[in-house]
């Protein structure tokens, strides 16, 4: 089966080719950093019309790449929600006109299964059940999956998601857009333990996440100290990323423990983070447990994990009719 994927959720327009589900033949991402750089964030109206410039240029690229035509597809994949409606919209509407003409079997996919797909094209991907923390710069939430297309949600952030607090705290640094490669160089040269942020606590006890406590932890240091040297500011990023990552893999593992799950998947944006990867690694060597951890290309925004997803919901015999739309806030359980 050969399937197309389409992914314009935030600000990356992405077209990938796959056969069979899992052998990618074509994965093209068109990056809006420059656009949005300036603004230090997203700009939501400049991301849907850049994705109307490229989302057909970017397509063309992905099928040209694959030697794949229109007439070859069996079927289309396309990001339904979560994201940006403007944004969504674009891939919604170019997969439901490709679809009609072709007539052919459209699907609509969940963003956060496609970020947890990205473990299917790496190999070995791992079998059911298994636990996947999704870090992004939209979302941070712990899903059980105890089988394929089923997703359970254990917890998830109660304020930013770990990517947005990077890039704030990268903006606070004056660091640029997007935050989470630039605090990361940065960090290297800097002391993990050199400040001593606070990581939060659920007073309940739930298996949630927190991230505005050391964003406005960093902010106040920011302040207090300046004007910071390099130095200082390195320290600052390092410190930051290093809480980050304890409190990520701490609440993943004790979730984890709790389950009796013993495979763990990492996936989004921020898990292209090599302090995350190797922290979480790290714990499974040490339990025995299995860490299934895509290639940084694949944990950022992608179409392929979205036409990895689809294939097997289109195989299931699933089809979103062409009266489908986009659905900002689609939740995945
Ligand atoms: O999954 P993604 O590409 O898009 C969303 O679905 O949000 O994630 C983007 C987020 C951004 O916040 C970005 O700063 C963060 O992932 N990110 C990183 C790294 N690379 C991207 N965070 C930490 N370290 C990185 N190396
Ligand atoms: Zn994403």
């Amino acid at each position: 089966m050969i399937v197309l994927g389409l992914e314009t959720s935030c600000d990356e327009t992405a077209a990938a080719v796959l056969d069979g589900g899992r052998k990618v033949l074509a994965s093209v991402v068109a990056s809006q950093d420059d656009i949005h750089g300036p603004y230090g964030g997203v700009v939501p109206e400049l991301a849907s019309r850049r994705h109307l410039e490229v989302v057909v240029p970017v397509l063309r690229r992905a099928l040209d790449t694959a030697g794949t035509r229109l007439g070859d597809l069996d079927g289309i994949a396309v990001t339904q929600g979560p994201g940006l409606v403007g944004s969504l919209l674009v891939g919604c509407s170019v997969a439901k006109a490709l679809a009609y003409v072709g007539r052919t079997p459209l699907v609509g996919v969940n963003h956060l299964e496609g970020h947890i797909y990205a473990c299917f094209l790496t190999e070995p991907s791992p079998a059911y059940p298994f636990l996947a923390l999704v870090v992004s710069g939209g979302h941070t939430a712990l899903y059980l999956a105890p089988e394929r297309g089923r997703y359970g949600r254990i917890g998830a952030t109660r304020d930013d998601a770990a990517g947005e607090a990077f890039d704030k705290v990268a903006k606070l640094l004056g660091l640029g857009y997007p935050g989470g490669p630039i605090i990361e160089r940065v960090a290297r040269s800097g002391d993990p333990a050199a400040i001593k942020f606070p990581t939060a606590q659920m007073t309940d006890g739930a298996p949630d996440f927190s991230f505005s406590g050391i964003k406005t932890a960093v902010s106040l240091h920011v302040k207090r100290r300046a004007p910071l040297s390099e130095t200082d500011v390195a320290d600052v990023a390092a410190s930051f990323q290093a809480t980050v990552v304890k409190m990520l893999v701490r609440k993943t593992v004790r979730a984890a423990r709790q389950l009796g799950v013993k495979r763990l998947v990492l996936t989004g944006g921020v898990a292209a983070n090599t302090a995350l990867r190797t922290a979480l690694q790290a714990e499974c060597g040490e339990r025995g447990w299995e860490p299934f951890i895509p290639s940084r290309a694949l944990c950022t925004d992608n179409a392929a994990m979205i036409a990895a997803a689809g294939h097997d919901r289109l195989q299931a015999g699933q089809r979103t009719p062409l009266t489908m739309n986009a659905i900002p806030d689609l939740a995945l359980a």
